[in-house]
């Protein structure tokens, strides 16, 4: 074992599903993300020390997603003796839509991992995040840790065995997020999803899929732009986020590529294929959301490639 003294790490905020991928598609963004310092701790073990940012997380191991991964990581190296002790720093609310749990999850084991050593590779340190972002909403997805972890965006094609591809990034594309400030539980926003879907959404959607990641590889905006409908999930849940429609319609005349729901919302993300266009965007929502006088967030992003990291 090669100890590091402290450090402090980043995670990233992340887009999931990304409208046509749901579960198995997502990306990271540059800001906002949490933070997490890890250091030698003062008895035996893993300890929480504290949480700052107001969240209401536990400090309990098993039940913060930052700590159970951090855990899990230990455990598999037979270090859950070692003394350590974390500090989260909670950069962004719970239930926004934009990978909240997953980025305390990968900060965690991302930390540990490096407070070690670095024992293992960003690509083995997925299961664990995975593992804890489980706790979170009941589920197995990795369509937030992977890109939290990986940067870039990221195409799961099996959650189960963790068999990911990290797809290309355009150049030039910008993100810009609206989060409007009510909270939306995932585990609600995915128990109000019909099971069954009939053959020709199946269609639709799997041939939007196949076409957005060649617009990838081919730098195809347009493309892009015409894949990016999501024909099974965004109409279920539109209903959950007030004025979706009416801001999804501002987007798209704001000369937006594409423009869905966060993750399970409610969070909502346009892409650009400049930063003009995503300062229209912007600023048409702003003007939007302050008409209505509902609180809101709102930013522009690039895509983050380089996932967690020390700093
Ligand atoms: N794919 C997940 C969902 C992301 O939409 O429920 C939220 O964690």
């Amino acid at each position: 074992m090669n100890k590091r003294k402290g450090l402090r790490v980043f995670a990233p905020a992340t887009v999931a599903n990304v409208a046509v991928g749901y579960d198995v598609l997502g990306f990271a963004l540059d800001k906002p993300g949490d933070e997490l310092v890890v250091r030698e701790g003062s008895k035996p073990g893993l300890v929480i020390k504290s949480i700052h940012g107001n969240s209401g997380l536990s400090k309990e191991i098993h039940k913060n997603t930052a700590g159970y991964a951090a855990f899990r990581l230990m455990e598999s190296l037979g270090y859950e003796k070692e003394a350590v002790e974390i500090e989260l720093y909670k950069k962004m609310g719970i239930g926004t839509g934009l990978g909240s749990s997953a980025a305390s999850a990968v900060a965690g084991v991302f930390a540990v991992n490096e407070f070690f050593g670095r024992p293992y590779s960003k690509d083995q340190l997925l299961r664990f995040a995975t593992d804890a972002e489980q706790i979170a909403d009941g589920s197995w997805h990795a369509d937030n840790v992977a890109p939290s972890l990986l940067g870039s965006i990221i195409l799961i094609r099996d959650n189960a065995s963790m068999d990911y591809v990290k797809l290309p990034v355009p150049e030039g594309l910008r993100v810009v997020i609206l989060y409007p400030k009510i909270s939306v539980l995932t585990k609600k926003s995915r128990a109000i999803l019909k099971q069954e879907i009939s053959l020709d959404l199946h269609i639709k959607q799997s041939a939007n899929l196949g076409a957005f990641v060649a617009a990838l590889y081919k730098s195809d905006l347009a493309l892009m732009s015409r894949s990016l409908t999501d024909h099974i999930i965004e109409p279920q849940r539109a209903g959950l986020i007030p004025q979706f429609a009416a801001l999804k319609a501002l987007a798209m005349e704001s000369h937006a590529l594409a423009c869905s729901i966060s993750g399970a919302g409610p969070s909502i993300f346009a892409l650009t294929d400049n930063t003009v266009k995503a300062d229209n965007v912007l600023n048409v929502w702003t003007r939007f959301m302050s008409d209505k006088a509902m609180d809101f967030d709102v930013f522009i992003s690039k895509i983050n490639t380089e996932g967690a990291k020390v700093f």
